[in-house]
């Protein structure tokens, strides 16, 4: 199996000239708007992205054609927003997307907008990405000066405006009504849900929100067909996905898989295995919110929702970190902690309070100051955060932090028994920090 029979989404990321509209429209560019516009109704859009199967890969993997057809009927001020926040620790596919084919992206949130009748299209991106506005600006600048942007896109009576937005730096406002709020000019807060932003979002008015890799796939579903979209890929986990992977491997990056594909596979052939010197640990599939598995657990799942769902853990963005041997395990959460406290927006006082106790608690323990109870102390406090909050980013703090304790315990008891020197920072855990 070689990996290149499944760059799709990726296929322009070895070429440096992708982001210009001529080059992007020389390699097929915007026959699938042109497609949609002439000949396909809003029905027929939303009916072959449903049947497509594509699932939004911003994280929970709810289908995207579904979502679309939420929209209300009867109302005129319909909003499309692409999540570009991308700041999930391990995730760093969007940004390749945006980088190099940016055109992709604009075409498919163009013909997203459509089919749930937006009048404007909102691009979220990440306030640390600065580079990647000044791109994507002057990839929509382009799309409006050739028609594809504006008024009476391509004499077809459709009218769409679309916005480049940057944000100021926080993780939270990744979280999709967190993300309306802080384009509203408000606090980047989420917002309880019901109602959900396809009924009821930006300014009160019906918005979509997808990722960017989910808008991204749109134009080849639309020019090649559902059906063609389904030959990689499993029956509930259709298309390819693109998984960012770092850690000591000897292909770290951006790879584009077909869902369904075998750990124990992806990482020998494509990732090449580990780097010399290095053992596998445990491995972190979807990004830092997901539970971790340990290697051996790793190797016996496939790389699709529902296999990773039964393995105990989840696809998420795809934000794959792989963990080595060295690694100290309790340094890692206590990492990961601190990031969780740090990016809760405090409105939801288990998450306010909670995330603060576990980063105290973890780095209480690895001063050498804990007791057993401490740990006691983790899954009690962690009992009172999950499902019990506007967000789910309480619970993105529990699912690691409890998966840590249950398969590591020794790491952190041995801290406990000082068997162990608490405080060797090793290099690998100081490379994610920074
Ligand atoms: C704390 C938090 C951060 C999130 N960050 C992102 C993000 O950076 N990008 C993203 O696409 N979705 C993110 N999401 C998920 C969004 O709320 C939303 O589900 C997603 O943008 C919908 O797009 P999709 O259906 O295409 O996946 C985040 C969710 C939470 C709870
Ligand atoms: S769970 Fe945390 S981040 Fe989400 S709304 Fe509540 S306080 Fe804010």
């Amino acid at each position: 199996m070689t990996n290149n029979q499944y760059k799709i989404l990726s296929r322009r990321f070895d070429r440096n000239d992708a982001h210009n509209i001529s080059v992007y429209e020389a390699d097929g560019g915007y026959v699938g708007l042109k497609k949609v516009l002439s000949h396909m109704s809003r029905e027929q859009v939303i009916a072959e992205v449903k049947e497509s199967g594509l699932r939004g890969r911003g994280g929970a993997g709810f289908p995207a054609g579904v979502k679309w057809g939420f929209v209300p009927e009867d109302v005129e001020d319909i909003y499309f927003m692409v999540n570009a926040d991308e700041s999930e620790p391990g995730t760093f596919k969007d940004r390749f997307l945006l980088d190099y084919d940016p055109h992709m992206v604009i075409e498919g949130s163009i013909i997203s907008s459509w089919a749930v009748r937006a009048k404007l299209c909102v691009i979220y991106i990440r306030g640390e990405f600065g580079w990647l506005v000044d791109r994507v600006q002057a990839a929509v600048d382009q799309a409006y000066a050739a028609g594809y942007l504006g008024e009476n896109i391509q004499g077809s009576g459709y009218t769409l405006n679309m916005i480049v937005h940057k944000g100021a730096g926080a993780y939270i406002c990744g979280e999709e009504t967190g993300l309306i709020n802080s384009v509203e000019g408000r606090k980047g807060q989420p917002r309880l849900k019901p109602p959900f932003p396809a009924v009821c979002g930006f300014l009160d008015k019906p918005t979509i929100v997808n990722n960017v890799e989910t808008v991204a796939s749109v134009p080849d579903i639309i020019i090649d067909g559902a059906s063609e979209y389904r030959k990689h890929g499993t029956e509930k986990s259709a298309g390819t996905k693109l998984f960012s992977v770092s850690g000591p491997v000897k292909n770290p990056g951006i790879h584009e898989i077909p869902l369904g594909l075998p750990f124990n596979e992806f990482f020998h052939e494509w990732l090449g295995g580990m780097a010399d010197g290095e053992e596998l640990k445990a491995v972190i599939m979807g990004g830092s919110s997901v539970p971790v598995l340990t290697a051996e657990e790793a190797m016996e799942t496939n790389l699709d929702y529902e296999s990773l769902a039964e393995a105990g853990t989840m696809l998420g963005s795809g934000g794959m970190i792989i963990i080595p041997e060295r690694c100290d395990m309790v340094e890692l959460i206590q990492v990961l902690m601190h990031f969780y406290w740090d990016e809760s927006c405090g409105q939801c006082t288990p998450c306010r309070e909670g995330t603060g106790w576990l980063h105290r608690i973890v780095k209480k323990l690895r001063k050498g100051e804990g007791t057993l109870e401490d740990l006691d102390l983790i899954e009690n406090v962690c009992e009172g955060m999950a499902g019990l909050t506007i967000c789910p980013l309480s619970d993105a703090a529990v699912m690691p932090i409890i998966s840590f304790l249950e398969k590591y315990r020794p790491e952190f008891e041995a801290l406990i028994q000082n068997e162990k020197e608490s405080i060797s920072s090793s290099r690998w855990a100081r490379e994610i920090r920074s």
